[in-house]
């Protein structure tokens, strides 16, 4: 079926929204409208929305700092606290039985928990924390399973000042480590483990070993009782939360807090060295929080039931899954489990069963549902999906029109979302019921961003070129800097224009319509499945093995990944069983990083091939590992032998 639909497709073709009464944006003439507001007058806009959507302890007075730019500083000398915008104020306002979220474990149990009940549980867990000696200003890293618990500790953390660093559950142990060193938290806030296809995944093991090596900086260990599974236990350090939220006050004064305030750290992969921790503040990272779930996912807090499939551990799932919907007051949806478990109709079934409205995941769940089969959506009733959402790589058409037409029924308009975990939030997409979609472009930018497509020199270029994607004017939710690092955020994101833009990272062009089409990273970051990852990383985990001697990572294309990791290794002695290797080299970066980083091939040879300047030839490397014609002059290649042997000619 989808081979007739990619034929019949053309780029170009235009989807008008649906009508839809009541809409935040039912036109283009009404984007226009508030774009151009913020063209005349960008302070007095955005002075405007922040008072009208944020509830403030200390009003601000000065919307935008550039003094020290490109540090830049929004309602700085406002205060205000993110749990209180997300919890009180709804339950002030006769709120407090509607449901926050709904979570479901993967073995199938539901819970339900109202504004009022989240309120009790996340003032417990932040007296908790403060019995633990938690204050103000301390970092706390949570590396949980997606439970309703781990909400709550984000929660309770931006109640009582502390900032959250949450470490994607996959992570191995030794890239938990690095993360709690970087970051130097004091508490660990984890699990015994979670549910993940059918099984108990242990994660309390996995901070165990991070402690046992390191991270000194590190207090208690509060641990959430999920999985069942055994477990050990350090008295002193380790403690249970249930028993130590019984015992607390469901009552805590949440603490006033500068605009600037870090709300969090969140580690991302750069194109060099570690992964970076990517801050964000507290003002203005939840104003455009609760803003884009209002524009971009026209969110009805009191009808709509909202699902974002993002584990907790990605920047999705803290803008979407949580900090989004409840700064709105709606409902959000959270389950734990993997999207195929039982079968391929876990997702559709869930949809049906809690009658989720707006639904948002990444293509390349879409791609592995599409492979499973027709059948598997067909079985639920999905009439209650009103918008479709996808994020994290570019939708390649086909599975653009599959989402419109098998989840959406042709009646849900497409929002393909563009952003980073540096921007916070959305930057680019369609407004559902105003913006004419294209299947596999992420539209325009959303209204108070300015964005453009420029050459290395920082001119635009010229309609249906290719270039360079930049953000001309700072936004409330952009990143406040790297943790620690000040320098590397002005070499990575503002050295390359001078200061004058924020440089994506990212490849795009915009049309003759002036519709924006992402056309991937332009650095060493590969996205598979969504998640970034920087080839330097993969790199030097390779190279952390005693066997290996030189190690480069390319992207392959991946029909369902969107990119897989392709390995070319060079070892250190002789090897007699390429295969047996291959397990162990895989192995050994699943323990460095995680899973996700493991290659998907591994190609040996006896050199890498390098310019003369000694820099590896990676998109000739990239033309091996897709299996396309080289294109690069290799004529002074010293060791032709070596090209033969990366194609597995010897
Ligand atoms: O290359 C872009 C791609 O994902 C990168 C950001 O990755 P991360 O910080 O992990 O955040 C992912 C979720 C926000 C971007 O630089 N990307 C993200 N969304 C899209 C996309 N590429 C194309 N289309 C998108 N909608």
């Amino acid at each position: 079926m989808s081979g007739t639909i990619q034929s019949v497709l053309q780029e170009n073709r235009k989807f008008d929204p649906p009508p839809s009464e009541g809409a935040c944006f039912d036109s283009m003439q009404a984007y226009q409208a508030l774009q151009d507001r913020f063209f005349d007058d960008m302070e007095g806009t955005w002075r405007e929305l922040a008072h009208a959507h944020l509830s403030w302890r200390k009003p601000f007075t000065r919307v935008l700092n550039r003094d020290q730019a490109p540090f830049f500083r929004w309602f700085e000398d406002g205060e205000l606290n993110v749990s209180e915008n997300c919890l009180d104020r709804h339950v002030e306002a006769g709120l407090g039985k509607r449901t926050a979220i709904i979570w479901e474990g993967e073995p199938g149990e539901v819970r339900r928990i109202s504004y009022e009940a989240l309120l009790h549980d996340v003032c417990r867990a932040a007296n908790a924390m403060r019995e633990m000696g938690i204050e103000q200003g301390d970092r706390v890293v949570i590396y949980m399973p997606m439970v309703p618990e781990a909400a709550v500790a984000m929660l309770a953390c931006s109640r009582i000042g502390a900032t959250h660093s949450v470490v994607f559950g996959a992570f191995s142990a030794q890239a938990l480590k690095e993360r709690i060193e970087d970051a130097g938290a004091k508490l660990v806030i984890t699990a015994d483990g979670g549910y993940r296809r059918g099984a108990v995944h242990d994660l309390k093991s996995s901070v165990d070993e991070a402690l046992k090596t390191g991270c000194a900086c590190v207090r208690h260990v509060l641990v959430v009782k999920r999985g069942g599974n055994d477990i050990g236990w350090r008295q002193g350090r380790d403690i249970d939360w249930h028993e130590a939220l019984k015992v607390q006050p469901d009552t805590c004064e949440p603490v006033s807090l500068s605009s600037e305030h870090p709300l969090f750290i969140l580690y991302t992969s750069g194109s060099t060295g570690k992964p970076k921790g990517i801050v964000h503040s507290s003002g203005g990272f939840l104003l455009w929080a609760r803003l884009t779930m209002q524009w971009t996912f026209d969110f009805r807090p009191k009808d709509d039931v909202f699902w974002c499939t993002a584990d907790i551990g990605w920047i999705t799932g803290h803008t979407y899954s949580v900090y989004g919907p409840l700064a709105c007051g709606g409902t959000t949806l959270m389950y734990e489990g993997v999207p195929t478990y039982p079968d391929a109709g876990r997702l559709w079934k869930i949809c049906a069963a809690h009658s989720v409205t707006v639904f948002y995941t990444a293509p390349t769940a879409i791609r592995a549902l599409i492979k499973a089969g027709d059948e598997w959506p067909a079985k639920h009733d999905l009439s209650k999906l009103r918008i479709l959402g996808t994020v994290g790589e570019p939708i390649n058409p086909e599975a653009w029109i599959w989402y419109y037409t098998v989840i959406g029924g042709e009646r849900c308009p497409i929002v393909d979302t563009w952003w980073q975990t540096e921007t916070g939030g959305h930057m680019l997409s369609p407004l559902p019921f105003a913006t004419p979609t294209k299947p596999g472009s992420a539209t325009f930018p959303l209204p108070g961003i300015f964005a453009a497509v420029v050459d290395n020199e920082g001119k635009p270029v010229g309609k249906g070129e290719g270039g360079l994607l930049v953000i001309t004017q700072p936004w409330p939710a952009m990143l406040r800097g790297i943790w620690g690092d000040p320098k590397r955020y002005e070499e990575t994101y503002w050295h390359k224009f001078g200061n004058r833009y924020y440089f994506a990272g990212d490849g795009a062009r915009c049309d003759e319509d002036g519709y924006f089409w992402i056309m991937g990273r332009v650095d060493d970051v590969l996205n598979v499945s969504g998640h970034r990852l920087g080839t330097m990383e993969v790199e030097s985990a390779l190279v952390s093995h005693e066997l290996v001697a030189e190690a480069a990572i390319v992207g392959r294309p991946d029909d369902v990944k969107g990119e897989a990791i392709f390995a070319f290794v060079v070892l250190k002695g002789e090897c007699d069983d390429p295969a047996a290797l291959e397990a162990i080299l895989r192995k050994h970066v699943s323990q460095e990083i995680g899973p996700i980083a493991k290659p998907d091939d591994i190609r040996f040879a006896g050199s890498l091939p390098k310019t003369r300047s000694g820099k590896i030839m990676r998109r000739l490397l990239r033309d091996i590992a897709a299996g396309r014609e080289i294109t690069q002059d290799i004529s002074t290649l010293e060791d032709q032998k070596v090209i033969e042997q990366l194609q597995g000619q010897q």
